[in-house]
């Protein structure tokens, strides 16, 4: 396969060659994450899916591995988890742990409508820390009789009921389901129904405790829900969540929950899920997601290999108006891989546009804390600048409203609803807005105030584009701090 590298990503994961969507089966085991993935082996857009294989141990740099699971006499290999089987529940193991990956196999309907899709989970696992897989030969071990869209198992233990829970994706609903063993599996119930956004199939669901604000006595549930591209709506695919308690059979939804909230603004961040089984000690909930938008994912102008991950986030909840509020944050590791370039404290405004009037840069980070205090037009950056182009991430405290501008980002062409202005509502009370901005070959990722309010966009900038600056303040405005890091080296 020949490769155009001009749009690769430098911290990134993508597949070496074709295409790549929603990652799965994200699990740690033995020092390892694993990252599998939907990969179609054959071409750059989705076709007949396997799950493709990586794994890092630094949450930066990944190392591609052989073709996990291909398609079998039961289909394709849809989405799903994995989970590590500490103590044998599946007898896989000879008393011993392992691997256990669970996902839905895809098919046709036999004797129905052709069109008509059959949709089942199956397991596998591995017995040498995920290098090979078995399928199981009772396979698939959950099917259902009316619905359709039945898939994107993710599976975990629930120590307070001694059980295996499964959420699924039902439709416009998620389903639970509870196992001893991941084999039998036993309905316990349903939610979504009259609650959250419905603007598109319930796809690749997660849940997970955390403690809000680290308090042990106040834990929540999240459960993170996509919701699949329908034309209806300008977004295209995006991911939702709730917060609320689960007693290892039904969730029951906060107050908070009653209105929509994503867990990213930007267009670019779908079907992304948590890690299992990250040490207690750790105690982190890490997430990446697939960041494309099914509206163009097919279309995205590069050659020879389609998409990329977010990069990996850590998760934590916050209160914010007496409500549980999901905060994503860099995975601290990326800070290991970062040398810094450019560190100002308590520089003035015209002072720090002259200083990055020569730079030229690609992949970096920026973290910066801008004056917004008098100001009520538009203050921010503009990245991988040019001549006649620019990816503008501005804050305007009038609206008050976060947002990413790629009208102007590079190429646009490929689609119609990919060039465009995209905002979120976010309030600042002390005149700085804190910014964490992640710039590579083709995306920004912006965290806003510590994470409570994040935009991942893809951009295809020329490579040329390079320049990086400052707008919207007095020129004597101070800037309390101002950084810029490297990320990564291979030029
Ligand atoms: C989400 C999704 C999943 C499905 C997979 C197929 O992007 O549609 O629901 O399992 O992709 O590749």
């Amino acid at each position: 396969v020949i490769t155009n590298e001009q749009y690769r990503p430098e911290y990134h994961f993508t597949p070496e060659t074709n295409w790549m969507n929603d990652p799965n089966g994200l699990v740690y085991y033995k020092g390892e994450y694993h990252l599998f993935y939907q990969h179609h082996p054959q071409g750059t857009t989705w076709g007949p899916m396997h799950w493709g294989h990586a794994v890092t141990t630094d949450l930066a740099s990944w190392e591609h591995l052989p073709i996990a699971l291909a398609p079998d006499e039961h289909g394709m290999i849809f989405s799903g988890s994995a989970v590590v089987d500490w103590h044998d529940t599946t007898g896989f193991f000879g008393g011993k742990s392992g691997l256990v990956a669970i996902f839905t196999h895809h098919d046709q309907q036999p004797g129905a409508d052709p069109a008509r899709q059959r949709q089942r989970q199956s397991l596998a696992y591995s017995k040498d820390e995920g290098r090979t897989w078995i399928k199981y030969e009772g396979n698939p071990v959950l099917g259902h009789d009316s619905y359709v869209d039945f898939r994107d198992p993710k599976v975990f233990w629930h120590p307070q009921t001694a059980q295996w829970v499964m959420i699924l994706a039902t439709g416009q609903t998620v389903s639970f389901y509870t196992s001893p063993n991941l084999k039998d599996w036993a309905f316990a119930s349903e939610f979504g129904e009259g609650i959250g956004s419905h603007d598109g199939v319930w796809e690749c669901p997660d849940l997970f405790p955390l403690a809000v604000d680290g308090d042990p006595a106040n834990v929540k549930w999240v459960m993170f829900v996509s919701i699949g591209d329908d034309p209806a709506f300008a977004e295209g695919s995006r991911t939702q969540y709730f917060t609320g308690a689960f007693d290892g059979k039904t969730f029951v939804p906060d107050e908070a929950s009653r209105e929509i909230r994503w867990i990213d603004y930007g267009r670019d961040n779908y079907a992304g899920v948590s890690w299992s089984d990250v040490p207690a000690e750790d105690g982190r909930r890490i997430y990446v997601g697939w960041m494309s938008n099914w509206r163009y994912a097919n279309q995205t102008p590069t050659e020879g290999w389609r998409s990329a991950m977010t990069i990996a986030r850590e998760l934590t909840l916050t209160e914010r108006d007496g409500a549980a509020t999901l905060i994503s944050l860099p995975a601290r590791e990326l800070e290991n891989a970062r040398t810094p370039l450019v560190a100002l404290k308590n520089v003035a405004f015209g002072e720090l546009q002259a200083k990055l009037a020569g730079l030229e840069l690609d992949s970096y980070e920026i973290e910066v804390e801008l004056p917004i205090g008098a100001n009520l037009e538009a203050v921010g950056l503009k990245v991988r600048t040019s001549a006649d182009e620019e990816t503008i991430i501005g804050y305007h405290a009038g609206a008050e409203e976060l947002y990413v501008d790629r009208s102007r980002s590079g190429r646009s062409d490929f689609h119609k609803d990919f060039a465009g202005k995209h905002g979120v509502k976010l309030a600042n009370t002390d005149g700085r807005l804190r910014l964490r901005i992640y710039v590579d070959r083709s995306s920004v990722e912006v965290f806003a105030e510590d994470g409570l309010a994040v935009m991942t966009e893809l951009i295809f900038p020329d490579p040329e584009s390079k320049g990086l600056t400052v707008f919207g303040a007095e020129p004597n405005a101070i800037v309390s701090s101002f950084a810029i890091y490297e990320i990564g080296g291979k030029k």
